[in-house]
């Protein structure tokens, strides 16, 4: 059952896309930062492409680093797993979180992944920082927010620091508990403007960058980056000792250099030379997570604080209900605790999600939700004529027309945990 969208907003905590339609949107940097993602969905949704379709590339698949079964972790992984992780002023229960990823990590999704359980630390989609502090574009849509979407971070890139101080500044005095700076994006619209994976080329910068931010706001500042710009200048290392000197709270690792893109497997290795940069300041390692081996796994291969999955759950949005269970299964020595949601779940978690986007996006919803139709297939086991539809469908009457008949011919397609083709941007980086 929906509980529904609690719309009380906290003292000076926005909830302004839930209240008004956007505003018309006369500078949409975030949207032109994300063309390559955009053309690359409509693309596919053209061709009707399902991410469980098609051969496996090296360029668009999320290289699977074990299969779906389950291995034995050690005790001292599970042991560190039900320990709370300290960010900041912050105690996270779980130490799994969820990666940002631009047009989907909307406040309807970060909510139903919360309500699955398991899920430690949410942020929000990239937003550019004028945006945010002046107000303009989708910005303020994007960190829209409610009670029940917590712990959230929010996530900001600018190449200047004085919009990022004033975004932060802006952020603190909504209320909002924490923020990230973006310098792991690839995308050209960035890293031209100095943002994103390019802060990564010049250390002193970025570093300075970070410490005037520091200095200017309360909140917890955490940074999200990739190992370097190329495999020449891994600068991961070195920029998160540094980090730590001046007050960072916690980093994020997406274990590829911005050349790579999503190109390849993540480099544990690489993870685990930003671990042992640091001394206590917690390291998230991030990419290619998508069952709970893969994450457990991560967490004993790199020895990192916790793990941040962005696609993974998408293809399986009970990841983190998952991770919980094993690792609390475990302890007592129980089995088979990591259980499937049961068909009635599946619907359910269907209609919410579709209803929490309705809450805030109105008639926009249809549109929004269509994108989600292929990463749910195989998980929900929706058969393909159905996830066509879905990802077609132009009003909620039809939507629920298509549930229907989900529930009615569900187990007519295999639902498996997915080893699915996974689309990102693809091509040469310097042309995203
Ligand atoms: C469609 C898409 C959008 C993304 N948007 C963001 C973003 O807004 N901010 C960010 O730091 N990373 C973003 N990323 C990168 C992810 O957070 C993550 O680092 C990367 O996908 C690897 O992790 P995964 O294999 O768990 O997805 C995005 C990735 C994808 C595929």
């Amino acid at each position: 059952m929906l509980t529904g969208l609690s719309l009380t907003p906290l003292p000076r905590l926005l909830l302004h896309s839930t209240l008004r339609p956007p505003p018309p949107a006369p500078c949409v940097f975030i949207d032109d930062s994300r063309t390559q993602i955009r053309r690359f969905v409509l693309a596919a949704d053209r061709r009707r492409v399902s991410p469980c379709q098609g051969p496996r590339t090296a360029s668009n698949s999320l290289c699977p680093t074990t299969e779906n079964r389950k291995l034995k972790t050690a005790p001292q992984i599970l042991e560190k797993c039900r320990t709370p992780l300290q960010i900041g002023s912050r105690l996270l229960t779980d130490r799994f979180l969820l990666a940002p990823l631009a047009g989907y990590t909307h406040l309807a999704f970060r909510v139903i992944l919360r309500r699955l359980g398991g899920l430690g630390l949410a942020t929000t989609d990239l937003v550019q920082a004028t945006m945010l502090w002046s107000g303009h574009g989708r910005s303020r849509e994007l960190v829209a927010t409610t009670p029940e979407d917590r712990p959230l971070s929010v996530q900001i890139f600018s190449g200047r620091t004085d919009d990022l101080i004033r975004a932060a500044v802006w952020l603190q005095e909504q209320g909002y508990e924490g923020v990230d700076i973006n310098m792991g994006c690839p995308m050209a619209k960035v890293n031209g403007s100095g943002g994103g994976a390019r802060l990564m080329c010049s250390t002193d910068n970025a570093v300075r960058m970070v410490e005037q931010l520091i200095a200017a706001v309360r909140l917890p500042v955490t940074v999200k980056m990739r190992l370097g710009w190329d495999a020449t200048t891994l600068t991961a290392p070195e920029l998160a000792a540094a980090f730590e000197q001046i007050g960072v709270a916690a980093v994020t690792i997406h274990g590829r250099t911005r050349a790579q893109g999503f190109h390849g497997s993540v480099n544990r290795d690489g993870i685990r030379q930003v671990v042992q940069a640091v001394r206590t300041m917690p390291v998230i390692a991030n990419g290619d997570v998508r069952t709970v081996d893969d994450a457990l796994q991560m967490l004993q291969d790199t020895g990192c604080a916790g793990v941040a999955i962005g696609r993974g759950a998408m293809l399986d949005p009970w990841i983190f209900r998952r991770i919980r269970q094993r690792v609390y299964a475990e302890s007592e020595a129980a089995d088979g605790a990591d259980t499937d949601p049961s068909p009635d779940e599946q619907m359910q978690f269907l209609e919410q999600h579709f209803e929490l986007m309705q809450q805030q996006h109105a008639e926009r919803s249809c549109v929004l939700f269509r994108k989600f139709a292929a990463w749910y297939g195989c998980t929900l086991g929706i058969p393909e004529d159905l996830e066509d539809r879905l990802r077609r469908f132009e009003s909620a009457a039809e939507f629920a027309r298509i549930v229907n008949e989900i529930r009615r011919r569900h187990g007519e397609r295999a639902r498996r945990v997915p080893t699915a083709l996974l689309k990102v941007p693809n091509g040469p980086v310097e042309h995203w």
